[in-house]
């Protein structure tokens, strides 16, 4: 059983572990598919959600698994806390844990952010992405919607093109599905990988080509204007051009390879809306896992509180 206070990162989880997650996931999809939205995992359990950066579909997702699990729920956003006047997450986590919480479920700009929650606060701490660093829940989603669709991960190729270097989701997909025995192949403009990457498993590829030849999966990543400080590529279009994927490079891949992209999607960069729109298209497939793994990551984490007791 999953023995965890906290899910911070995939970096250090292992094939049983994340097996684990993925196998109470799937159950928690057949309720859910079953229309059964009122679990009693969590009942007399308290979640509350702290947002500190934009969000629409990961806090919702959050949100509706600890609904459905039967906890209450209290949604926080930074511009409303007590961070804006100044308060530090320590103190933070000390208020939030004297309210008797039971879940922190927290979205951070600074990457290592729920390191620090998990060490002071009692209840568990649930990394909903740390800056450039992990977003396990995320990566968890994406290997449970390809063990669906493929049976199992033992094997298979993954390309990732887009935003690397500031992409959490790329991260914690490149450890979970090394763990799982998958191959990681990325590719991007050399400005938006990360240096040592590929001395954590990746596969750096030289061109779209080499990425996407015989790949099961394509994963695309938004650009992240956001966190640039400066051009790491001349212009979007020049981007969509010679980084994007379009139906001609998705020929490259497997007859049956299917696309995926966390969200949210930048139509016609990382993408072409007919790549988004393909019948082997699992974007949408991908939001409802994310419910089921949520779900399942907070039973696990749960029943390991129950333990502890
Ligand atoms: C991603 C994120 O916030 O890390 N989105 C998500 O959670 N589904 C990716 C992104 O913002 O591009």
């Amino acid at each position: 059983m999953l023995k965890r206070k906290d899910l911070v990162g995939l970096i250090d989880a292992t094939k049983e572990e994340i097996t684990e997650i993925l196998d109470v996931a799937s159950q928690m999809k057949k309720h859910l598919k079953a229309g059964e939205k009122q679990l009693p995992y969590l009942k007399g359990k308290t979640a509350t959600i702290l947002f500190y950066e934009n969000s629409t579909r990961t806090r919702t997702s959050f949100e509706l698994a600890a609904k459905y699990l039967g906890a209450t729920v209290v949604n926080i956003s930074a511009s409303s806390s007590s961070v804006a006047k100044g308060e530090t997450l320590v103190d933070t986590g000390k208020t939030l844990d004297a309210q008797l919480n039971d879940f922190l479920i927290m979205r951070h700009p600074m990457g290592g952010a729920p390191y620090l929650l998990a060490q002071v606060a009692k209840a568990s701490v649930l990394n909903a992405g740390d800056g450039m660093n992990e977003h396990p829940t995320q990566a968890l989603l994406d290997m449970l919607t390809m063990r669906e669709y493929f049976g199992g991960l033992e094997g298979l190729k993954v390309a990732i093109v887009g935003d690397i270097k500031h992409s959490r989701v790329a991260k914690s997909n490149l450890f979970g599905l090394n763990a799982m025995g998958a191959k990681v192949y990325m590719y991007a403009p050399k400005t938006l990988i990360p240096k040592g990457i590929d001395k954590l498993g990746a596969t750096l590829c030289e061109s779209r080509e080499e990425a996407l030849k015989d790949a099961d999966v394509v994963m695309g990543l938004r650009i992240q204007l956001e966190r640039q400080q400066a051009g790491n590529f001349p212009s979007l279009n020049e981007y969509a051009e010679f980084y994007g994927v379009d139906g001609k490079a998705l020929k490259l891949a497997k007859p049956n390879a299917i696309v995926m992209h966390p969200g949210p999607v930048n139509r016609g960069v990382e993408l072409t809306g007919k790549v988004i729109d393909h019948e082997r298209s699992y974007i949408e497939e991908q939001v409802f896992s994310g419910i089921a793994v949520r779900m399942a990551s907070l039973k696990l984490l749960n029943d390991y509180r129950e333990l502890q007791k």
